[in-house]
């Protein structure tokens, strides 16, 4: 899964994201009604002289939601730190980042599905009361200490909303989901992500990478780049249709944006569950995943082009897929 290079998870090669970052939210494209709200909340908050509201932002890997939260503290012209929820382990952790904010700061936890419930209660009264309640002493002295916060923003992102605690949900004024961008948009940020990067590419071309993308911002770029690559040495450098076909079918992505590993889901489900219904655990059993990776990382495009179904007895592979990989249904084979 490491070197899947369809994966929309962060890889080390995705160093230069921050570099082609959109910073405003003119630049964001896509996401409307996100955007639209956004800039409502932002505008509101700034005529009031207060900081924005406590933002989650949730969907699958890759989509923008750390853009995003860059984008609102620089619309804000606010500061942002940032955290990441396997790492706070301990109530410390987290009431260390707490004091360390000033007066509308954004405060960006990534993965805050990961904090443990008994330190994330902490956040509770931080984000309603921007209070911090701390224990102070040894045992047998201890001391309950408010210490109060000034006002931040808190966004919080995560690719499994439903792993929140209702509490901590319900503490976010705006809960925004971002979903996988359309053909045009994905057009859009590939041809913006080319004039950053100086790269010359055709319309045919980004059209052809937007339809092997997985409509995923993260793994366009990551394509561009590589396709880039292969144009300048197999070409004179310009992306051009023929190029990316060739590229990409060199890196094993197909028409539709799927790689060895959505072949081997699917027929793992065909050939040894009959086509489903099957729980996760099996299929993760039999393919030597994680249980979340697949449902965070691999699951969420299959299900979104219509490729599995998700049914309250297990998942199933629909006829489209069948069709895709050449299978046919009724033998069961190819
Ligand atoms: N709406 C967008 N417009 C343009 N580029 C985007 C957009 N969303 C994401 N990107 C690009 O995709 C990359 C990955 O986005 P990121 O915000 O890190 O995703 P996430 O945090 O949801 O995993 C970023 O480097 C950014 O360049
Ligand atoms: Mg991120």
């Amino acid at each position: 899964m490491d070197n899947r290079i369809i994966t929309s998870e962060k890889l080390k090669e995705d160093g230069f994201e921050a570099t082609i970052r959109p910073q405003t939210i003119d630049e964001y494209i896509g996401q409307k009604d996100i955007k639209e709200n956004i800039r409502i909340f932002m505008s509101a908050a700034k005529m009031r002289g207060q900081a924005l509201d406590h933002v989650l932002l949730y969907g699958p890997p890759g989509l923008g939601k750390t853009t995003m939260a860059y984008v609102i503290a620089n619309e804000m012209g606010a500061n942002i730190k940032t955290a990441s929820g396997p790492t706070i382990e301990k109530s410390g952790d987290l009431a260390a980042i707490l004091s360390s904010l000033d007066e509308g700061d954004v405060l960006f936890i990534d993965e805050i599905h990961r904090i443990p419930r008994f330190v994330e209660e902490i956040l509770y009264s931080a984000m309603e009361d921007f209070t911090l309640d701390i224990i102070v002493g040894g045992e047998g002295s201890n001391r309950n200490l408010r210490i109060d916060l000034p006002h931040f923003t808190l966004v919080g992102a995560t690719t499994r909303a439903g792993d929140l605690s209702a509490p901590l949900r319900d503490r976010f004024g705006i809960v925004a989901k971002l979903n996988y961008y359309t053909e045009e948009e994905i057009t859009k940020i590939i041809k913006r992500s080319a004039g950053v990067l100086n790269l010359v590419i055709d319309d045919e071309a980004a059209k052809e990478l937007a339809n092997r993308c997985r409509r995923t911002p993260r793994i366009a770029n990551r394509l561009l780049k590589r396709v880039s690559d292969f144009a300048l040495v197999k070409g004179d450098g310009t992306i051009t249709l023929d190029i990316t076909k060739y590229a990409l079918d060199s890196l094993k992505v197909d028409k539709l944006g799927l790689d060895e590993v959505d072949y081997e889901l699917l027929k793992t489900i065909i050939y040894k569950f009959n086509g489903g219904p099957v729980g996760i655990e099996a299929i993760a059993a039999s393919i030597g995943e994680e249980v979340s990776t697949i449902e965070d990382v691999c699951e969420p495009y299959l299900l979104q082009i219509g490729y599995l179904k998700r049914t309250p007895r297990g998942r199933i592979v629909t006829d489209v897929a069948y069709r895709h990989l050449g299978i046919d249904k009724n033998l069961g084979c190819k």
